[in-house]
């Protein structure tokens, strides 16, 4: 008797869900349908529950009948949740907006392929301890000149094709401030603002009055290179140099140094690295062009005369200085044949890094 009661309390369940069931417009009404008959004190849960209170000849039935109307609703469910999700696809297909048609794509930046050579260059000496430092591009001629033992009127001075800036003069009516034609001025400004020992990488702009062409622009950067303590020999010049070389441009690098003129260091050499490219004989290598050697910086030790300059007595300390062209070093690296294209804007070469 007890068990028809329940069958029938059973089947009445399952229809008044269904029935139910089939009105509901969404997922959500969906989600609260399912809670309301199959949650964990959903009716239906309640009625399964029940079954171990009733006579132990009556349980099988029920339990079995109970857990048909389980599956039957969460097969109902199921299948009004596909229909639901298939009428929102069909209404958004119905819409004007064609949702298959890619996105229009966002232009990506990139690197100038000078930010990624000066980055190379710093990230090299970094870590091999140095510092990076920057300074100004408005420069004194006191630090771009007579810090550095160029003093007024001193023929050197021919070295770099200055641009003035025509706002201060001195007491002889000489301009006092300059676009800065090297980085070497933040020699003397980091000398002076600390004691040894120094080890400093200098990247910024540098610019010089001169025409144009396929090697020479009128701004270009450099990267200085300074280190002063006690006891610093043109040897670990030599070995910071090379390791540097190594490290840029491959590990087989042969370095060559012949003597320069550069005021400010004494001796003063012009730095070379061997081909990378070919071995040295291929006239029509388009690196070294069957040269063999591709110069890469200016360097040397600090002249005494600049080290006095900051206060230093050249007595107890000594230190090496060098100072390199990165977009050289790119045009090496890359394989570019023309200066110019670096402060030229063309896409099209910018692209290409
Ligand atoms: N400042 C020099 C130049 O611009 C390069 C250099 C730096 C040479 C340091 C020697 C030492 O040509």
């Amino acid at each position: 008797m007890a068990e028809n009661t329940h069958l029938q309390e059973l089947e009445s369940l399952r229809d008044a869900a269904i029935q139910e069931l089939e009105s509901i417009p969404d997922e959500s009404g969906l989600e609260a349908w399912r809670v309301e008959y199959l949650g964990r004190s959903g009716k239906l849960t309640q009625v399964l529950r029940g079954v171990s209170t009733l006579p132990a000849d009556a349980r099988p039935v029920i339990g079995a009948a109970g857990n048909k109307v389980k599956v039957a609703l969460e097969g109902r469910l199921g299948e009004r949740q596909a229909a639901i999700v298939n009428a929102r696809l069909d209404s958004l297909a119905d819409d004007a907006i064609d949702i298959s048609l890619p996105g229009r794509s966002l232009a990506v930046g990139r690197l100038h392929p000078s930010t990624i050579i000066l980055r190379e260059i710093t990230e090299i000496f970094r870590g091999m301890g140095f510092q990076v430092v920057e300074g100004p591009e408005v420069e004194l001629d006191r630090y771009n000149f007579e810090a550095l033992n160029i003093p007024k009127d001193h023929p050197a001075r021919d070295m770099f094709d200055t641009f003035w800036i025509d706002a201060n003069k001195d007491a002889e009516g000489r301009f006092t401030t300059l676009l800065r034609t090297h980085t070497s001025p933040m020699q003397a400004r980091i000398m002076e603002a600390h004691e040894p020992p120094i080890r400093v990488v200098v990247p910024g702009k540098v610019y010089r009055y001169e025409a144009t062409d396929a090697t020479h622009e009128s701004q270009f950067y450099q990267v200085e290179g300074l280190a002063v303590d006690k006891g610093i020999t043109f040897a670990n010049l030599k070995h910071t140099l090379h390791e540097f070389a190594r490290r840029m441009f491959g590990s087989e690098r042969k370095m060559r140094f012949r003597c320069d003129y550069f005021p400010f260091v004494e001796p003063g050499v012009d730095v070379s690295i061997d081909c990378f490219n070919c071995d040295g004989t291929d006239s029509s290598c388009r690196i070294c062009r069957g040269a063999g050697w591709l110069e890469i910086m200016g360097a040397g030790m600090v002249h005494p005369n600049v080290l006095r300059n900051v206060g230093y007595d050249p007595e107890v300390y000594s230190g090496f200085a060098f100072g390199m062209g990165p977009e050289r070093i790119a045009m090496l690296k890359y394989g570019i044949e023309d200066v110019r294209l670096f402060y030229g804007n063309d896409m099209r070469f910018l692209r290409q890094f």
